[in-house]
């Protein structure tokens, strides 16, 4: 949406695809988008399955005016990841409520009556394009405003707040509409929404008012709270849908005078980093309108705002200036985004540690937290909650935590621990871990102790995520964008936050102290032993050339080592496509020894800790059944036959190893996918950020 400035269409559409670009690392499987044509009204769309060059292929190709210049105008665009529908171009976004697009919209997430919504609007005469949730709301959108009695007076937001209104599930949509050019609502429950507002003038204010109608408006009536089921909308065919009403307070320039500037609307500060640093995250139900230069954020009202005045619940939103650098999400020197980020790793656990970890005086401070550490102390337990390799990261630290705070310690899968509806009590501590801080399952765990009580801790990568929004305290990684799906930096990072996190939990235990002060020995030397491991890259690589015509690659190791195996196999699974498991060796006589023999390629974790002598048991035990096992050992270990073949890491303390054995598994599984001719960063399926249930 832009304003003031002439921009040509060919500049617009390039925003758009530039946009869509950046967030290429979510995943996803079609691309779309939906800009103003030449006449008033007039929408068109390109729509493509598969990346975004096709997109662009096809504007390139269009017989479009490029050159034709808009002062104002809202275009919107979208990549898909299939939930309802197969990828196909009549999923893809943007949807349209009938053939001339009197309103187009695109959606983040899962509108869950979205098919009760379908069969109503069926019924009503209304024919579906799509097979998606996303179509029956704009088709809803339509209808309400073709019920209204006064189509003059009705404003686009209040047209969204009632059909909002009608709506479950979670969410992040931007509309546009022929019946309000130049004007875009987006709004959001449950998905990020972000908006970057790039402007030439110093701001006045720096943020913006939430302000809500008044006791006797319609929308604070107790009754209209609840999400209402389609049929109490479609009632009978003469009900008039009531269009619900708010104000809000507009976002005003140095002088105080709504002033020309540009708004980028999207779900992620990557898209529009390079457009603008200054940005203002929305808030579930925040419904934010754009027209003539002005910003307007109304607020739905939630059930427990019920007894609150309008004081209390006037709130701002501040606009934040972002730190990330559009430099930090490009390739740089390397072939795959996964590969840059391996490589980063000595300095991203550095960032990890960066101000926190005092190697002079052992240390540790993690700000975030320390007003919470009384609280966290006294818990009668720990429970980490994450999805994939940020469960992982729980897995790998869980030992350590409970030897350094004596405090017992549960990972879940934030899924499972969902569907157990496990029991959470008001003295539980439960720490939420995740890269994208966006990930539907971690999120929805995350309400549910809040709900409970029990005091939220997040460990997330991403700076203004819902997690570390709605956590109660937390600790940044601080490891930078990672955008290879499969995740790799972030593993080390979370691991390392997690050791710190215990290590200040323990500080006042005396007895701990040596302890404590050779795994901080130990973090200090870890860049320049990660570095090590790197450059063992090309041996690696033929190491993966040897195992890549197997069917199946198994993982094994014990104690701290169990998580690197759990990790290494989803990577390779994740990434070349090969089934690969990671087995705990003390699991191997009941059941996964049954799978070894001359054909199965087996690597053996045996790094020197005190479990040393029992994964020696292991070792001899699949010897016996003929597999020729990869020994992953440290350096200088003469305890491994000399004829096996091995991959041999500096030695570190027990508890922190596993960041070390984790990266040349990281490497093979980099090494099997491009050998394989796969698309490293974007494999099959698979999304970055998983922002559905
Ligand atoms: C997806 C990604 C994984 C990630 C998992 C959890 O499955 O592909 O790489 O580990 O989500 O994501 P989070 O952002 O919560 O750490």
């Amino acid at each position: 949406c832009s304003y003031l400035k002439e921009k040509s269409r060919k500049e617009v559409l390039e925003v758009l695809c530039q946009g869509l670009a950046r967030q290429d690392y979510r995943g996803y499987d079609s691309a779309g988008l939906g800009a103003d044509g030449d006449k008033p009204g007039e929408v068109f769309f390109f729509k493509e399955v598969g990346k975004v060059a096709g997109l662009r292929k096809q504007i390139a190709s269009s017989s479009m005016d490029m050159k034709k210049t808009f002062i104002s105008q809202v275009s919107i665009a979208h990549t898909r990841w299939a939930t309802h529908g197969v990828p196909s171009i009549a999923n893809c976004h943007p949807l349209r409520s009938d053939p001339t697009a009197e309103f187009c919209v695109v959606h983040n997430g899962i509108v869950t009556n979205g098919a009760a919504l379908r069969l109503v609007l069926q019924k009503r005469g209304f024919t579906f394009e799509s097979e998606t949730d996303t179509e029956a709301v704009a088709k809803v959108l339509k209808y309400v405003y073709d019920s209204h009695p006064d189509r003059k007076t009705v404003t686009f937001t209040d047209l969204i707040k009632t059909v909002l209104k009608e709506l479950e599930g979670s969410f992040a949509f931007v509309f546009k509409s022929s019946h309000f050019p130049n004007e875009v609502v987006a709004a959001r429950r449950g998905s990020p929404l972000l908006i970057g507002v790039k402007t030439d003038k110093k701001l006045k204010v720096d943020f913006v008012d939430v302000e809500f109608a008044g006791q006797d408006s319609e929308d604070v009536k107790a009754d209209t709270l609840q999400p209402t089921s389609p049929s109490a909308l479609f009632a009978s065919p003469s009900a008039n849908p009531k269009v619900l009403r708010t104000q809000s307070r507009a976002f005003m320039s140095e002088d105080g005078l709504p002033q020309p500037t540009e708004f980028f609307v999207a779900s992620d500060a990557a898209a529009i980093v390079e457009h603008t640093k200054r940005v203002l995250y929305l808030e579930d139900d925040d419904i934010a309108h754009i027209a003539e230069g002005e910003l307007h954020i109304h607020r739905l009202r939630r059930k427990d705002d019920r007894n609150q005045s309008p004081a209390q619940l006037a709130s701002t939103r501040t606009i934040e200036t972002l730190e990330i650098e559009i430099a930090a999400i490009m390739k740089g020197k390397f072939a795959h985004f996964m590969q840059k980020e391996i490589y980063e790793q000595p300095d991203s656990v550095v960032n990890t540690m960066r101000g926190r970890v005092n190697f002079d005086t052992n240390q540790i401070t993690l700000g975030g937290l320390r007003a919470y550490l009384p609280i966290m102390r006294r818990g009668r337990r720990i429970v980490f909650i994450a999805c994939g390799t940020s469960y992982h990261s729980c897995i790998a630290t869980r030992a350590i935590f409970e030897e350094l705070t004596e405090i017992p310690v549960s990972v879940e899968l934030a899924s499972d621990f969902l569907d157990r509806k496990t029991p959470i009590f008001r003295d539980d501590v439960c720490v939420f871990l995740s890269q994208s801080g966006e990930t539907a399952d971690t999120i929805l765990a995350l309400r549910y102790c809040l709900e409970r009580g029990a005091l939220c801790v997040g460990v997330v990568n991403t700076v203004g995520s819902t997690i570390s929004r709605e956590t109660h305290c937390g600790v940044h990684i601080n490891a930078g964008p990672e955008i290879g799906v499969a995740s790799t930096k972030a593993y080390t990072s979370q691991y390392i936050a997690l050791l710190m996190m215990a290590l200040q939990l323990s500080e006042d235990r005396i007895s701990l102290t040596e302890r404590r002060n050779q795994i901080i020995a130990g973090l200090h030397a870890m860049p320049a032993q990660i570095q090590k491991v790197l450059e063992m890259d090309s041996m690696i690589q033929q190491l993966a050339q040897s195992v890549a015509d197997y069917k199946s690659l198994l993982l094994m190791g014990r104690g701290f080592q169990f998580a690197t195996c759990l990790e290494g196999a989803l990577k390779i699974k994740e990434i070349s496509y090969m089934h690969s498991e990671g087995i705990l060796a003390g699991e191997l006589k009941h059941g996964p020894l049954a799978l070894v023999d001359e054909n199965m390629p087996v690597i053996i974790v045996m790094t020197q800790d005190s479990l040393y002598p029992k994964v020696q048991s292991a070792f001899a035990q699949i010897t016996a059944r003929k597999a020729r096992p990869i020994v992953l050992c440290n350096e200088g270990d003469e305890g491994i036959p000399a004829n096996a073949k091995t991959i041999r890491v500096p030695k570190t303390v027990d508890c922190l190893q596993g960041m070390l054995n984790i990266i040349p598994l990281q490497l093979l599984s980099y090494h099997l996918a491009v050998n394989k001719g796969y698309d490293v960063d974007f494999p099959r399926n698979l999304a970055k950020s998983v922002t559905t249930e």
